[in-house]
Formats: C-alpha cells, sequence, structure tokens
C-alpha cells in the first residue's frame, strides 16, 4: 500500500480523509465512528458563541446529484460543544485521529469568543467557518464574501487560541484567490475549501420553494467541479495546506482533490449517502489506483494539474506562477 500520511498545519495524519463539518459532527459517539471507520482527521459540526436553533424544516433534501441543506446553524453552543469535544477527543485520540473543531460567528468577537471556548478541548485544529451561505452575519454577509471581513475574522481567531485554524473558504465569491491571500496574510495555517454552493429547489405542483430557508447549499457530485476550481485557485494563490473538500466520493475524487493542490480531502455528503464505509473505499481505491500507475505516495500526485497541460489537448501552458506545494 502506498503511504497516504500527509502533514496539515503541523498536525500528522494517517490518510488524508477528513470528516466534513456538518456532518455526523453533533456527537462523540458519531465523531467516534467515523474515526474507526478510517478517516484521518474528523470535524464536529459547527458551533457559535451563543446556542441557535437553527431553521425550521424542511431544512435538507436529497435531489439526485447531493444534497441541499439549509440547516441554520443549530448548535448548543460553544461552552456545550467544549464538552463534547472534550469527549470525542478522549474517544478518538488513542486511534490516532485528529479532532477538528468548527467555529463560526455573526461578529468578529464572537469569532474571538468561540475560539477561546472550544481551545479548553484541545482539539488538534480549529475550522473557522466563514462561509457558512444559510446565516447572515452582523454586517448582513458572510465573511467570506470580502478579503478584508475574511482576514479580520481569521485574525480575531489568531489571537484568541494558540491551536491551529483552517479557514473555511466560499465558492460564492469573485476571486477566490484574494480570498485565500487575505486570510493567509492574517495567519491562517490553512484553508478549507470549500463550503457548499447557494441553490434552491421548488415544488412544480405548489410552485413554492422547497426548503422552509427558501434557499441552501449543494454539496456532493454537483459541487465537484466547482470545489476542484477553487482548490487549484487557492492552491496557486497560498502556499498554506488546503483541504479540499465538494463532491469527493469515491478514490478518484480525492485523487483529483490533491492533484489540483490540496494537502487532505474532505468527504461529508458521501457519508451520509454511503454511511462509514466509505472511508476505506475511497482509501483502497486510492491504493489501488496508484500502485497501478507507480505512485509511491500523495506527493508525486499533488498539485499534477499546476504543471501539466490538459489532457487531450496540445499545450504549452506555463505552470501557474507562485504554486509550490504546502
Ligand atoms: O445551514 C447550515 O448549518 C450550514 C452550515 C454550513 O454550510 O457551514
Amino acid at each position: 500500500m502506498p503511504d497516504l500520511s500527509i502533514e496539515i498545519a503541523g498536525v500528522r495524519l494517517a490518510n488524508p480523509l477528513v470528516l466534513a463539518s456538518g456532518i455526523w459532527g453533533t456527537t462523540p459517539e458519531l465523531l467516534e465512528r467515523a474515526a474507526r471507520a478510517g478517516a484521518g482527521a474528523v470535524t464536529a459540526k459547527t458551533c457559535t458563541p451563543g446556542p441557535r436553533r437553527g431553521h425550521r424544516n424542511p431544512t435538507a433534501l436529497d435531489w439526485g446529484h447531493g444534497l441541499l441543506n439549509a440547516m441554520g446553524l443549530p448548535n448548543p453552543g460553544a461552552e456545550e460543544e467544549a464538552g463534547m469535544l472534550a469527549e470525542a477527543r478522549r474517544r478518538i485520540s488513542p486511534l490516532g485521529v485528529a479532532l477538528i473543531a468548527s467555529i463560526a460567528a455573526d461578529t468578529v468577537e464572537g469569532f474571538a469568543e468561540a475560539a477561546s471556548i472550544v481551545s479548553r478541548a484541545r482539539p488538534e485544529l480549529i475550522e473557522v467557518n466563514i462561509s457558512c451561505p444559510n446565516v447572515a452575519a452582523g454586517h448582513g454577509e458572510m465573511f467570506a464574501a470580502s478579503p478584508d471581513a475574511a482576514a479580520e475574522a481569521t485574525r480575531a481567531v489568531k489571537r484568541a487560541t494558540s491551536i491551529p485554524c483552517l479557514v473555511k473558504l466560499s465558492p460564492q465569491v469573485a476571486d477566490i484567490a484574494a480570498v485565500a491571500r487575505a486570510v493567509a496574510a492574517a495567519g491562517a495555517d490553512g484553508i478549507t475549501a470549500v463550503n457548499t454552493l447557494p441553490g434552491m429547489l421548488v415544488d412544480a405542483e405548489t410552485g413554492l420553494p422547497i426548503l422552509a430557508n427558501r434557499t441552501g447549499g449543494i454539496s456532493g457530485p454537483a459541487l465537484k467541479p466547482v470545489a476542484l476550481r477553487c482548490v487549484y485557485e487557492v492552491c496557486a494563490a497560498v502556499g498554506i495546506p488546503v483541504i479540499g473538500t465538494g463532491g469527493v466520493g469515491t478514490g478518484v475524487d480525492a485523487l483529483e482533490m490533491i492533484s489540483v493542490g490540496a494537502t487532505a480531502v474532505g468527504v461529508g455528503t458521501a457519508v451520509a449517502a454511503g454511511g462509514e464505509g466509505i472511508f476505506a473505499r475511497i482509501l483502497d481505491e486510492m491504493g489501488g489506483w496508484m500502485i497501478a500507475r507507480g505512485f509511491g505516495s500523495l506527493a508525486a500526485i499533488r498539485g499534477r494539474a499546476h504543471r501539466a497541460p490538459p489532457v487531450g489537448r496540445e499545450s504549452n501552458l506555463p505552470p501557474v506562477p507562485g504554486w509550490r506545494p504546502a
């Protein structure tokens, strides 16, 4: 079996698969289940400084090409979350699996507060969710919408905790590379790219939106090409490591993410659809694919899209300037 281990923001993972936030991240038992099933790291559901009820049902729908969800960040608040994270850490640390806390807030101060509270549980990493498309921040738009706001939230978290932080970006911005550069300059230790992409489904009979929130975030297979493009642009722009997330459900999907420059690979909707066996399946497929093609490590695959001409086309495109393996 090829070496699938990676390092992200100083944390060594046995393999690059990360349970994405929002799937199974609400209890220590579910996080442990993903860890035992083969994830290299597991991310908790996002918490906010105070508790949030979330949106009314219906909040999620499988529309055949992935999920559309607008949960509205339901969570018990950072204090209770810190207790949940401490118990999750107690269960998964002996397995050699890293725990990632996830925080969001309406204000810059709220990001600092949530970061400081969840840090008590000593997760290996903190994901800073500035990109939930289903709730408006205090200033009316997500922090990920502007490089300046994204950098401010990042700086606040960095001041509040010594735990390495990964900032989660949105695909719904004009220039994701600019946001990535801003958070990297503000001290982010890594980036998660990307959150869901806003979308909508309507019931033809009633003519009404299906989700109670009317719009929601698209995840799963429909998001994959968007996520690959975003990760490609982010990796060309910054040298910090990236967790590539969006539509990964097979070993080949995961290797494509690594080809565009990702260090690790988030798996979310595929876990909801396929259950915990998905981690072992993806890892087996990655190993088999790599053996068949003579790749001994992920380092040899990472970033190939930045060097190679488009498949099947004559091209003398130069490599993207500035890209280097994280
Ligand atoms: O609505 C939600 O809870 C989604 C959160 C997210 O995508 O960050």
